[in-house]
């Protein structure tokens, strides 16, 4: 029996691509908006192998108010998430403005688009970027959002200020506000994992495409950081453990559940990884030695950030699966496959 008709942007993306297949599972129905800009319409075929379900792929620009418009005209939807955004932290130091029109037109023209149909029920993809460089570790949904550290992130902070004027003026729209930490590994299948068709910037990807010999050679950005080994601290959350925290959170919201509005949950596994930990994590379970080098910071990066997920586990019942061994397995055959 479907649970309803989720739109979900950005649904052959990387994240989105595992939270289709887990709302799938999980009895929704999917139809997905994706102009392919940082992904392939192969996708749709992983989707439809490890599920048995076609999914209608929309290829259309959220960022286009008409295109948006239209796409809601045509179908109704009982709930979005809204996961279409530029995502590169070191390419929006480069491209601010790129990112601010689209990261921030795109979610306009969602909000938009559900409200034209008296939809609610939306769930926003944000970031621990929001935190920048937090007082306390590790962070808590309570811990405040600091500067900025790149436009990237300054467009998640936005999007989630936007999500807060909106629902103040429309109590009866209902969203939730999740931050990510950092996403990888690939879904146990072996048959969806990041395909994007940007050059990989993300640490985990270019981990793998060095492993496999498509780069030479990879750089650690920093190693003179105040951290136990001096490189950056992370909190690498598995794909397919974020993606169906997403089932949970539409639940959440159809269900009427959630005691605040916009709800807010940090989605991370709640344990910090240092670049070095996490080439020493590769090594281990590929069995060979990765060729790296220790470099220059990267402009725009936070020092150390990792969750508190304990909201998300009380609220959402929300348990990760996956530990970083697995994410390094699951990625590596994903690399190797593709
Ligand atoms: C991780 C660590 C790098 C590449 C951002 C967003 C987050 C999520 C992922 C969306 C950093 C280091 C990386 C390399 C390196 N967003 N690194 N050499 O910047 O923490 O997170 O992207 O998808 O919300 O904030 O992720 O994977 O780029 O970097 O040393 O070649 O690995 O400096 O310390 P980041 P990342």
């Amino acid at each position: 029996m479907a649970n309803g008709k989720i739109l979900v942007t950005g649904g052959t993306g990387y994240i989105g691509s595992h939270t289709v297949v887990d709302l799938i599972e999980n009895g929704f129905e999917v139809v997905s908006a994706d102009n392919y800009q940082n992904s392939k319409a192969s996708v749709l075929d992983g989707i439809e192998a490890i599920t048995g379900v076609r999914v209608v792929n929309h290829t259309i620009d959220l960022a286009d108010p008409v295109a948006t418009a239209r796409l809601f005209e045509d179908t109704a939807f009982d709930g979005a998430i809204h996961f279409a955004a530029h995502k590169s932290v070191g390419e929006s130091v480069k491209q601010p403005l790129a990112y601010f029109r689209n990261n921030l037109n795109s979610l306009l023209n969602v909000i938009d688009g559900l409200q034209s149909q008296g939809s609610s029920n939306l769930v926003f993809s944000s970031s621990c970027s929001v935190y920048g460089n937090a007082d306390e570790l590790p962070v808590t949904e309570q811990t405040p959002r600091k500067e900025a550290e790149s436009p990237y992130a300054r467009t998640k902070q936005m999007g989630e200020d936007m999500l807060y004027d909106y629902c103040a003026a429309h109590p009866d729209f209902a969203a939730i506000l999740l931050r990510y930490f950092n996403p990888a590994g690939a879904h146990p299948s072996g048959k969806i994992g990041e395909d994007a068709s940007n050059a990989a910037s993300n640490l985990v990807p270019v981990i793998t495409e060095v492993g496999a010999g498509k780069r030479e050679r990879m750089t650690v950005f920093g190693t003179d950081y105040p951290t136990r080994d001096g490189s950056c601290v992370r909190d690498y959350i598995h794909v397919a453990d974020l993606a169906h925290a997403h089932t949970l959170a539409l639940q959440y919201l159809i269900e009427g559940k959630a005691s605040e509005n916009p709800a807010l949950f940090n989605l991370g596994i709640g344990e910090g990884l240092t670049v070095l930990e996490a080439i020493e994590a590769f090594e281990r379970v590929a069995g060979q030695s990765l060729n790296y080098e220790r470099g220059p910071r990267r402009p725009g990066d936070v020092v150390a950030v990792y969750a508190d997920r304990s909201k998300a586990s009380r609220e959402l019942g929300w348990q990760p699966q996956y530990g970083v061994d697995d994410i390094m397995r699951t990625a590596w055959a994903w690399e190797q496959k593709r």
